[in-house]
């Protein structure tokens, strides 16, 4: 996969509009990256500090326009609405293989919103050229599971211990979908 970081792609489904992430989203992305239950399954804790939300999405666009990643703003065509982000990351050309991942604040959830964006993520990386896609789950993220199945993505393996994470180790789950 040959990413023109001057032509980030820009998705469109049924409900959604995904736009390459931007600096200014940050604000948006503070109150869900600050919600406990949003972040209950992610490597990090839940973030209380506005710029810490703000260095991230600086190193996600940095990743961007270096070519090893690809971050959208989810939002409704209808209103505008933000609704979270989801990616591509980790790209991998050689190998034509990538991550995915994906958050939505909690309004959003149980609507199916994750599911059209993340086919059509997946549909944009297999016409992309990418043949393997993978995700990394911490055990018990049963909404997350239940997506990346209903997505084709199937269970690959254990990563023991692999976070540490409030004073503990957690295991992982790794999923992957060959395209
Ligand atoms: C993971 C996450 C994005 C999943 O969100 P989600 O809304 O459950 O996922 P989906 O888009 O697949 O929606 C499925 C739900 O929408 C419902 N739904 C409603 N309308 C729908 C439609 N038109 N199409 C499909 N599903 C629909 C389904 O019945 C299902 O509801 P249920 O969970 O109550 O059974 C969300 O839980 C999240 O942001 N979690 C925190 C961040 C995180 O852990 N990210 C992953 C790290 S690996």
């Amino acid at each position: 996969m040959i990413l023109d970081p001057d032509r980030l792609p820009i998705l469109e489904t049924e409900r959604l509009r995904l736009t390459p992430l931007a600096a200014a989203d940050a604000g948006r992305l503070f109150p869900i990256m600050g919600d406990p239950e949003v972040m209950a399954y992610w490597d990090i804790a839940e973030v209380d500090d506005p710029d810490i939300v703000a260095a991230i999405v600086q190193a996600q666009v940095a990743d961007m326009a270096a070519g090893r990643a690809i971050y959208w703003s989810m939002r409704t065509l209808a209103d505008g609405v933000f609704l979270g982000s989801c990616d591509l990351s980790e790209i991998d050309g050689w190998n034509r293989r990538a991550e995915v991942g994906f958050m939505l604040g909690r309004d959003a959830w149980g609507q199916g919103y994750a599911l059209e964006a993340m086919r059509s993520v997946v549909a944009f990386a297999a016409a992309a050229g990418l043949r393997k896609l993978a995700a990394r789950t911490h055990l018990g993220n049963l909404r997350s599971e239940a997506l990346l199945e209903k997505l084709g993505f199937v269970k690959e393996g254990l990563l023991r211990g692999h976070i540490l994470k409030d004073g503990e180790r957690r295991d992982c789950r790794v999923f992957g979908l060959l395209l």
